[in-house]
């Protein structure tokens, strides 16, 4: 099931532009996240793929990251829209080939782009062929050892063997029925049900990742992102929990299945393979975890290079909230010496322009579109807020262009696997999962070649105005705003890297700080503030008038 690529694997031209280069890239990157399927189809069979992403990096050039991060685009079934991987080394037909990978991948260097891919540890596929054979095999299989397989708890085996649950909703464990057609063990799968748990105790398993991770660096890529990072070592014994209602213990306590400290030792390992490779290659942890502290764990010298900020994703626009995270994550990430990581939207969670026109208090999942006007303004502000802050940026495909939630997707055309299990993660991801508008007054807006051809999940009428081309151009677009920004955060100096900033005097519901020559005035209330301002404005995300900060709004000045 493998592909190959004509040829064996050799280096990959060096990137064309290297950002930062000397003082480790990533320390102050910008990376944009494109999530495969609803980025660009070139085929026109209304999914993204890798053609499509490879047709657009100039206009990711353009746009001024210096990186791009693809949700997965390997062989799978898509239970979980490709987090199911079935093999690990093969481009899913529905996104390419491993030849437009290579492409993409080349392309992206000749651009000056970086490209990092994601990787699923933590499980594979029900169709992952190791899976297969400990079914097919049956109990005594040496690939069970591979996941985890116990025998049920009751007189039948008939109960799972502890009281974990998934994420997606409903017991983490499934029955399996053994060759002879009678009911067997049991397996643990922390997400859907076609996403069976691997057991990392397995040398098997280890060895096989450190050969994945080889493989994708051979092909060229810059790093990794790891999904569930902190997922892959569960406690010995797996023990029961005790109670129910687990999801609502995630944000707060050390769960046996999430964040235990043996995880570790996996990064070291592929630490060392990442520092074999020339060009800083490096991998982001997503790692949930109770506190920035031990977020931070998982960024040691010796361990991965960057951690998402879930922290700072699930705050409110609030000043003082906004203060305490910024404080906190910069506090927790210094005596790692790893930058700091902002993010505002990503593939599972509301986007940020919605969750900021509702009241706060709601998570980041949310079916109301709220106050559109108002989340649009908040989240312009929210953007050069991010972007003046020291460290590491990322940016979710379609949030230059303002894209608000779907809120309003009829229940037939969703995917997402939690949506059907009950009390799972709410299950509405799908709704920042639309296809992007590029131009044109019709779906699927050139995202994929034709005008009124399909895209797999419909895009709202409204839609031709917030398009790529619709914006272009516009002074007052939120693309134009994200344009400046980037542009500028590379010319000065002072935007970026390092772990300082100097908060300034600001009354309440206002953010005043300086980094070198950059002052950044943010008003989080619905209230014009009269602040002073000096020197010379480079940047506002609303109007803009000395001595006077616009409600939420955000303005960068140069001292
Ligand atoms: C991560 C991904 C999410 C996926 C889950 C299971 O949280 O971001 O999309 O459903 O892992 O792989």
């Amino acid at each position: 099931m493998t592909q190959n690529l004509a040829g064996t694997a050799r280096p990959t031209a060096a990137v064309a532009t290297p950002a930062g280069a000397g003082r480790g890239w990533w320390r102050d990157a910008v990376i944009y996240q494109v999530y495969p399927r609803s980025f660009a189809d070139a085929n026109g069979d209304g999914m993204g793929d890798l053609p499509g992403v490879r047709s657009r990096l100039p206009y990711l050039r353009d746009l001024g990251v210096d990186a791009v991060w693809l949700s997965p685009f390997y062989a799978s079934p898509q239970a979980d829209a490709g987090y199911d991987v079935a093999d690990y080394r093969a481009v899913d037909p529905m996104f390419g080939t491993l030849l437009d990978a290579d492409a993409l991948i080349r392309d992206a260097h000749e651009l000056g782009l970086r490209i990092i891919v994601d990787l699923v540890p933590n499980h594979s596929s029900d169709q992952h062929e190791w899976f297969q054979r400990a079914l097919r095999e049956g109990p005594g299989s040496p690939l069970r050892e591979r996941y985890h397989f116990r025998p049920g708890k009751g007189e039948q085996g008939e109960l799972p063997p502890n009281d974990w649950e998934s994420i997606f909703g409903g017991p983490a464990w499934t029955r399996t029925t053994d060759p002879d057609g009678t009911p067997g063990d049991w397996y643990l799968h922390l997400f859907a049900p076609e996403q069976p748990d691997f057991n990392w105790d397995s040398p098997a398993v280890a060895d096989e990742f450190r050969s994945i991770l080889r493989f994708w660096l051979d092909m060229g890529v810059d790093g990794f992102r790891i999904d569930v990072a902190h997922g892959l070592v569960k406690a010995p014994g797996l023990p029961d929990l005790g109670t129910g209602d687990q999801l609502k213990l995630l944000g707060s306590d050390v769960m046996p299945f999430f964040d235990q400290d043996g995880v570790h030792q996996i990064y070291r390992a592929w630490r060392r393979i990442l520092d074999e490779y020339p060009g800083q290659r490096i991998a982001v942890a997503e790692a949930w975890t109770p506190t920035v502290e031990r977020t931070a764990h998982y960024v040691r010298p010796d361990e991965l290079h960057q951690a998402f900020n879930f922290q700072y994703l699930g705050t409110y626009w609030d000043a003082a909230e906004l203060r305490t995270v910024i404080d906190s994550s910069l506090a927790a990430m210094r005596p790692v010496g790893a930058p700091a990581t902002w993010v505002l939207s990503n593939h599972d969670v509301t986007r940020h322009v919605t969750r900021f026109a509702n009241p706060p208090g709601q998570g980041t999942q949310m079916r109301s579109p709220g106050d559109r006007e108002l989340g649009l303004r908040r989240a312009r502000a929210a953007t050069l807020l991010m972007l003046a802050l020291p460290g590491s940026a990322y940016v979710y495909q379609g949030e230059e262009l303002g894209l608000p939630e779907v809120t309003d997707l009829p229940d037939e055309v969703r995917q997402d696997p939690s949506f059907f299990r009950a009390s799972g993660q709410d299950g509405f991801r799908d709704g920042c999962r639309v296809p992007i508008p590029w131009s044109g007054t019709a779906a699927p807006y050139g995202f994929g070649p034709h005008e009124g051809g399909p895209s797999w999940l419909p895009q709202p009428a409204e839609w031709a105005g917030l398009s790529v081309a619709a914006q272009s151009g516009d002074p007052a677009s939120t693309l134009e705003l994200y344009r400046s920004a980037l542009r500028i955060r590379r010319e000065l100096s002072a935007l970026g890297a390092g772990d300082e900033l100097e908060w300034l005097p600001a009354p309440a519901g206002v953010l005043a700080f300086r980094r070198g020559s950059l002052v950044c005035l943010v008003n989080t209330t619905g209230e014009p503030v009269a602040h002073p301002t000096e020197g010379r404005l480079l940047l506002g995300s609303g109007p803009v008038e000395p001595g006077l900060l616009a409600p939420d709004s955000t303005s960068w000045w140069a001292v």
